[in-house]
């Protein structure tokens, strides 16, 4: 062999083994020590984020997986849906949005990573946590704890996906991108109530894993006594503080949660990405390796997909991902920048034992400080002090409630509250001005009156009140529960319905007399009604409606739901409980026997037609046709105007939608301080308002022709008042000082003689492909006011605009440096921003 081609090998060992070779998302074995993940003989610092492919369709895949890789994440994970991929028993469905090894792929293709929590259980706000509703049919069984029945189901679900998995060779073993599985999902917070069989539940879960010889590691979240040699790792909003059960397991932080979930009659939830930063920053800081977002893109609960009780159909989570694919700012523009930063210290973290250091009460360091190099994370944990400490012979600012990251112990390249980035204005919602609405006011709409109570062809009768879901085994949300009661003259009398949930109609004499319902955490509810019988034989009929399987807490899959009360009180002068009565039941309404949703109906002449469209009208079908708002972009509903139902485009089911539904007045802050500890409660928007009023359709769901919508309304709404919204660009802004940190790209460890000074810089981008169009605002000097409605201070450079201008428009991004050098100087001695507003569209 000559010295060329010995050469030669050199360096394609060199290129084998180097960061970019790995970050390839190609990997061939994967272990872990105390530290971290180890891939490939190295230990790795991983950003992950949890994308659920259900929640997106396949053609979005690709550009989420790209946006996710693009904000610096190294793994995709998720969660495998067993109800939608074993719908009967040893029957499998992969298709669509359900092709989980597509999706696979798709990651793999981007170069990322793979975390798959094969569970089966999935929380997740899935209908009934992923578990498919035979499984509750099976004589004997009981979920999630030591029962032959269950754990032979389990083990063969588990099975059947870890098989195909190996056979599409995408284990990391095999060149895949799986580099880490989970079994199981949070039993460690319901464990409790499965005495010694959830004890032997967990032991038994973990060796059937690890029999199933993926080759990869697997991991249990939260889960204190997972065996080795799983992993335990941690759920939370804050994970700084956890260890793991072993010295000879890595910190692993499975769950954080980047906002969190929606439920019909709530306020929004969101959570500032200043607390998000801080969070994040202080898990690395104190020796964890490998952190997953909890979402980092949501997407939306299609059809009955959404958990329960009365989950939402947007899952968005004020992710830095929004529900339809954009980027939110500035949240996944910080977390980027973050995880730049971090990456930045990753041989320290993985290498060097942090050496903590105390600068005062709240005051903390940690400096990882090994013979290669030095970085360090300065922390300020006080809720409202700032504070200044003197560290490696300099002095660093440090706002209450943020982490500072010197890749070097010397320059700070990132602090967790100082927000440079890019912002969007309004919110990252299709409600804003660069919006085009599509009205159907003047669409012809048809429909069709659903038929109230049991007809004759589907009902049955059965003594007493029935269970709902064992009922319905969630065919349907709808259950008619009906009766007759039978007066020798009219009288008045009250009515008494109690229900374990989720809401009811109650008709009498075919006549809606109420309406009850409850909420996510208590689904049971009771109505309370004065109504009038007629002589002679009166019906009393109840439509029982579910919004979503429970999907949590202990032994949540023998949750029940329906009526189980019904008490006339002044009927045969006394008061008369008819709940062990004989019923008629029947399980769904007319209109879904009809199946009125499906494309196939759509030239029905079951469809009603005239000049007067009747609104506020219960149980009620319209249907008409739309042309989709030109673009490429996804589009969404506005159902303001409706009231409680399910729509469907082109057949297929958008989700179920309840803007009639306001969350409470009380309790929501506007700009909420990111300071403190967060929980779900802290941070909320849209009081008094409906949880959700846009519904996500897909791009792909719609042609380009004419596109079938049909609403299935229940309560009442005025469907002529619906728009198909989509967005025609953005409207962004951003806000930077001089004395803010340069872009962390452009970042050079202090020591290096060759780096120069870096200004900071204003950095603007679109999406879509869509360009700035023109700058709304440009001040340099000290604007005020915040992103959306700066204005001019005291101080201004002049012809700051066309500067701007210049840099900017046409551009689908640029940078501009935040300098007097550029400017000129209007006021020596003052700091001075730049502060841009600016519009991108095609
Ligand atoms: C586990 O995998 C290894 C190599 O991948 C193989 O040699 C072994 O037979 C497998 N064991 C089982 C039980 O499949
Ligand atoms: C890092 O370690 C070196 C060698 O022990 C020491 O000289 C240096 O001061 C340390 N740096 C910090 C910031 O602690
Ligand atoms: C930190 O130091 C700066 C510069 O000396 C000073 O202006 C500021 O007030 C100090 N802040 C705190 C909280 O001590
Ligand atoms: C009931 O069944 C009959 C006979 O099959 C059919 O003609 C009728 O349309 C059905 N009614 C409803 C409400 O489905
Ligand atoms: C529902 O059905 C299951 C299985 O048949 C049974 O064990 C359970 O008791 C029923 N639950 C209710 C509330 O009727
Ligand atoms: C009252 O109506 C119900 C349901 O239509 C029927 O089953 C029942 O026989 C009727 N009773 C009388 C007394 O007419
Ligand atoms: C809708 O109908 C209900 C009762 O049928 C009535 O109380 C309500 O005022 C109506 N709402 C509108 C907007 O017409």
């Amino acid at each position: 062999m000559g010295r060329f081609s010995f050469g030669f090998l050199i360096i394609f060992a060199f290129l084998m083994f180097s960061d970019e070779f790995i970050e390839n998302g190609i990997a061939s074995s994967v272990t872990y020590d105390s530290k971290a993940l180890v891939i490939d003989g190295q230990r790795r610092i991983l950003f992950s984020g949890s994308i659920h492919y259900p929640r997106t369709t396949p053609e979005m895949w690709p550009e989420i997986i790209r946006k996710s890789k693009e904000g610096g994440l190294d793994v995709i994970e998720t969660y495998v849906f067993w109800n939608y991929h074993e719908p009967e028993k040893g029957q499998y469905y992969f298709e669509g949005r359900f092709d989980l090894v597509k999706f696979v792929k798709v990651v793999q293709e981007a170069g990322l990573y793979v975390h798959l929590r094969i569970g089966p259980y999935a929380c997740a706000e899935w209908n009934y946590g992923g578990f498919p509703m035979w499984l509750h049919f099976i004589p004997g069984i009981q979920f999630r704890t030591t029962n032959r029945q269950f754990q032979e189901a389990m083990e063969s679900f588990l099975t059947k996906i870890v098989n195909l998995m190996k056979d599409e060779n995408l284990f990391a073993s095999q060149g895949g991108p799986i580099i880490l599985a989970q079994i199981e999902n949070e039993y460690g917070n319901v464990e409790w109530a499965y005495g010694i069989g959830g004890a032997l539940y967990v032991k038994w879960a973990a060796s059937t894993a690890v029999a199933l010889n993926t080759s990869v590691p697997w991991v249990m979240c939260s889960q204190e006594d997972a065996p080795d040699p799983i992993i335990n790792t941690c759920n939370g909003f804050y994970c700084d503080t956890f260890t793991p059960n072993s010295p000879t397991k890595p910190k692993i932080w499975t769950e954080g949660y980047t906002g969190w979930f929606l439920s019909f009659g709530y306020a929004i939830p969101y959570r500032p990405v200043e607390d998000l930063a801080f969070s994040v920053a202080r898990f690395f800081e104190t020796g964890g390796t490998f952190q997953n977002y909890y979402m980092y893109f949501g997407g939306t609960n299609f059809g009955r997909t959404a958990g329960g009780p009365l989950i939402a159909t947007s899952y968005d989570y004020d992710a830095p991902l929004d529900e339809y694919g954009f980027l939110r700012q500035p949240k996944w523009n910080h977390l980027r920048d973050l995880h730049s930063s971090i990456k930045l210290c990753e041989k320290y973290l993985v290498n060097a034992d942090p050496t903590y250091i105390s600068f005062g009460t709240n005051l903390e360091g940690h400096i990882y400080n090994d013979s290669a190099g030095c970085a360090a994370f300065l922390a300020n944990i006080d809720h409202t002090s700032d504070a200044n400490v003197s560290f490696n012979g300099d002095t660093y600012f440090l706002p209450a409630w943020s982490v500072s990251i010197l890749p070097d112990c010397k320059k700070v390249i990132f602090n967790t509250a100082k927000v440079v980035s890019q912002k969007t204005i309004g919110d990252s919602s299709h409600e804003h001005k660069v919006s085009s609405q599509l009205s159907l006011a003047s669409t012809s709409w048809e429909w069709y009156l659903e038929e109230v109570g049991t007809s004759n062809n589907y009902s049955f009768t059965a003594p007493g009140l029935l269970e709902q879901i064992n009922t319905t085994k969630d065919a349907s949300d709808y259950l008619w529960y009906s009766t007759s009661i039978n007066v020798k003259e009219e009288k008045e009398v009250y009515v008494h319905i109690k229900s374990l949930g989720h809401a009811a109609l109650l008709f009498v004499n075919k006549e809606l007399s109420g309406l009850g319902y409850g909420n996510h955490d208590d689904a049971s509810f009771t109505i309370d009604q004065l109504i009038t019988l007629d002589q002679g034989n009166n019906s009393l009929e109840i439509l029982s409606m579910m919004i979503g399987l429970q999907n949590y807490g202990p032994w949540f899959d023998i949750v029940p739901a329906g009526i189980y009360s019904v008490i006339v009180d002044g009927f045969m002068q006394s008061v008369h409980d008819i709940s062990s009565g004989v019923w008629t039941y029947q399980v769904g309404t007319d209109g879904e026997h009809l199946e009125l949703d499906k494309l196939k109906q759509e030239n029905s002449p079951l469809w009603a037609s005239g000049s007067k469209l009747p609104t506020n009208q219960t149980l009620i079908w319209y249907k008409t046709s739309f042309t989709a708002p030109k673009g490429a972009g996804p589009l969404a509903l506005n159902l303001a105007s409706m009231g409680k139902g399910q729509a469907w485009v082109n057949g297929q089911s958008i989700g179920r939608y309840w803007p009639a539904y306001l969350s409470p007045a009380t309790g929501c802050t506007e700009s909420c301080d990111y300071r403190g500890t967060y929980d779900s409660n802290k941070c909320l928007k849209g009081c008094g308002q409906p949880a959700q009023t846009l519904y996500h359709i897909p791009r792909s769901w719609v042609n380009p022709g004419q596109n079938l919508l049909v609403l299935h309304e229940e309560i009442g709404g005025d469907p002529s008042k619906i728009t198909v919204v989509t967005k025609t660009g953005q409207e962004i802004c951003a806000q930077v000082s001089e004395l803010d940190p340069p872009p962390v790209g452009s970042w050079k460890p202090s020591a290096d003689t060759m780096s120069k000074h870096v200004t900071p810089s204003i950095r603007l981008s679109c999406e879509q492909g869509w360009r700035i169009n023109s700058v709304s605002f440009a001040s340099f000097g000290n604007p005020k006011g915040q992103c959306g409605k700066f204005s001019h201070g005291t101080c201004n450079a002049e012809g700051v605009i066309p500067i701007v201008q210049k840099e900017c428009l046409g551009h689908e991004s640029c940078s501009v440096a935040v300098s007097s050098l550029k400017f000129g100087d209007p006021c020596p001695g003052l700091t001075k921003s730049l502060a841009v507003e600016a519009v991108c569209s095609e």
